[in-house]
């Protein structure tokens, strides 16, 4: 049986309580921290950024897992990595400097990640097979938590991991108790979820239920 990773997301976590939400989840069980970085621009919301995974990075032991919705990552990238981000994930739509920014990311000597919004095909990734170590499949439209995971996303987990035996995948989006299951048994190996653990009165319960589905 293989291991599945929980990777919360502090998207809607209290952000003046920051540290002690984060050292919560770690506490409740959970593998990552999930840190959702928005421009206004490539998504129409505003989240954080470097200051706060550099602050982060002191507190807490976890990898940060960086999901940057973000126009141009290739500048930004870099100063990701130097604030302590462990994994890095951008989206494949942002830019057209795909294989600069892998390499930044690479260079920097951190994990990468590439991202897909609902309706981008799995296609698009193939120039770049065997270049990142994580696919993140979009199962919302990137922008917001507390959104309804779209079905169709399971068909697309099941083709990446046929196509993409040996790269981790990454699921984002609506994620929940009840449907984590269909989610790993279509081939998913890390489930990030925001609103169903963050507004959970028992984090540890719902995070040790969605890793052992
Ligand atoms: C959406 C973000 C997600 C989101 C997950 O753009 O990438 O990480 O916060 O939140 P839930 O689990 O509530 O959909
Ligand atoms: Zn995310």
């Amino acid at each position: 049986m293989r291991k599945i990773f929980v990777s919360p997301s502090i998207l809607s976590a209290d952000c003046a309580r920051l540290e002690q939400e984060c050292k919560s989840l770690e506490k409740s069980g959970a593998d990552w921290i999930h840190c959702d970085v928005m421009d206004g621009k490539f998504v129409p919301n505003i989240s954080f950024g470097m200051p706060v995974i550099n602050s982060l990075r002191k507190r807490i032991v976890i990898p940060l897992d960086v999901h940057l919705m973000i126009c141009e990552p290739e500048k930004y990238v870099k100063q990701f990595a130097e604030a302590g981000a462990n994994i890095i994930t951008f989206h494949i739509e942002s830019t057209d400097k795909i294989k600069q920014t892998i390499d930044i990311i690479r260079s920097c000597g951190k994990k990468v990640g590439i991202s897909l919004k609902p309706d981008t095909p799995l296609e698009v990734l193939e120039p770049y097979r065997g270049m990142f170590d994580m696919l993140l499949i979009m199962s919302v439209e990137p922008g917001f938590g507390g959104q309804r995971f779209i079905e169709t996303s399971l068909d697309k987990i099941r083709k990446a991991r046929q196509l993409y035996p040996d790269v981790l995948i990454e699921v984002d989006g609506g994620i929940n108790k009840t449907n984590a299951k269909a989610v790993v048994d279509a081939g998913a190996d890390i489930l990030v979820a925001g609103s169903a653990i963050m507004n959970a009165a028992n984090r540890k319960e719902v995070i040790a239920e969605l890793r052992k589905v």
